[in-house]
């Protein structure tokens, strides 16, 4: 008999906790959580988890070498990470997988946290998100060394989280009193690609599972992509009630950051109203191999 396939995944947060369920369903593989504090995980373990301590902010040999004990490292440490941990991460993988090479082991699998929008595209967000940037960045070193160092990679760009886009502090869909009010960024034409985490974790499953062809590649996941102008009347169908309409243009966006300048929300909002934030359902994964995922429809009727 042949040993589990060992994955890491690393947090147990939004994301970590939503991939959890679909991972450890698979057959043959065992899921090991790392975190920085196991004891608040606990309840995570089963005969298919382990929870172990983890900090991808300590010393680069060490983590390589930790990396190294397994055949998948998936990463969901969430976006509160310092400056540089990503590509610091990318180039602890790539030197694990020479670690695997050196005992005759086969490629590391890595899926880096790009869980957002596509980052070839939106670049650093003309320097508002150099979080972004360093995504990019991480794109860049895989597709340039990961080959050369005994490593496969993809990304799985799933545009928001079905979730995130209706925080009442993104304030697209925000609820006042009794009214609601729905935000386009930039026009009502403009569209927004978004996936629920528990789909993220299916279609990441799926892909482990080898169900296609995902290697050295980035994939496109969609649970909806919708427009601004689609969305306010999906909403007001699930609220059943009109909703106030307003449209937040790029100049306003861009005058409303100019007001506060470090508010990263405003920043962030000024790069959803630009490109590479949404993509045709028809070319994602789900679509193609037939996934089912929760739609916006859906998903705000359960909401409402
Ligand atoms: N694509 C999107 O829609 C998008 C993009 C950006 C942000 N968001 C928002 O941001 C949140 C993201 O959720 P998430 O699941 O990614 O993150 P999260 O809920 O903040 O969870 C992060 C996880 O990573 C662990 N962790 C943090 N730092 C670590 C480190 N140095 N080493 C090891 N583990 C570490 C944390 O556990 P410990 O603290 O125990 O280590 C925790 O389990 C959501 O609220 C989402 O709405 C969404």
């Amino acid at each position: 008999m042949t040993s589990a396939t060992q994955i890491l995944l690393i947090g147990a947060g939004e994301l970590g906790t939503a991939f959890l369920p679909h991972l450890s369903a698979l057959p043959h593989t065992h899921t090991t959580v790392g975190v920085r504090t196991p004891e608040k995980y606990s309840h995570l373990s089963s005969c298919t988890v382990s929870v172990v301590p983890l900090d991808i902010s300590g010393p680069s040999e060490a983590l390589s070498q930790s990396f190294s004990n397994y055949d998948i490292v998936i990463s969901a440490t969430g976006f509160g990470q310092s400056s540089g941990t990503l590509l610091k991460l990318a180039k602890e993988i790539l030197n694990a997988g020479l670690l695997r090479r050196n005992t005759n082991q086969s490629r590391l699998w890595f899926f880096p946290w790009q869980w957002g929008v596509d980052y070839d595209i939106t670049g650093d967000g003309q320097g508002l998100m150099p979080l972004f940037g360093e995504q990019a960045a991480v794109r860049n070193l895989l597709r340039a060394e990961a080959t050369q160092n005994n490593i496969k990679w993809t990304v799985v760009s799933t545009g928001i989280f079905m979730s995130f886009l209706f925080e009442q502090f993104w304030g697209v869909v925000v609820r006042e009193g009794g009214g609601i009010t729905v935000r386009a960024l930039r026009n009502w034409d403009h569209g927004i690609t978004v996936t629920d985490v528990s789909d993220i974790g299916k279609i990441l499953a799926q892909i482990v599972a080898g169900g296609f062809d995902a290697e050295n590649t980035v994939v496109y996941a969609a649970g909806d992509t919708v427009t601004y102008k689609e969305l306010a009347d999906i909403v007001e169908r699930a609220a059943g009630q009109p909703v106030e309409r307003e449209e937040w243009t790029i100049p306003y966006l861009e005058a409303e950051l100019a007001k506060d300048p470090d508010d990263q929300i405003k920043k962030y909002r000024l790069v959803f109203a630009r490109d590479g934030v949404c993509w045709d359902k028809s070319g994602t994964v789900n679509y193609k191999h037939s996934i089912p995922v929760i739609d916006v429809d859906t998903y705000a009727r359960k909401l409402f």
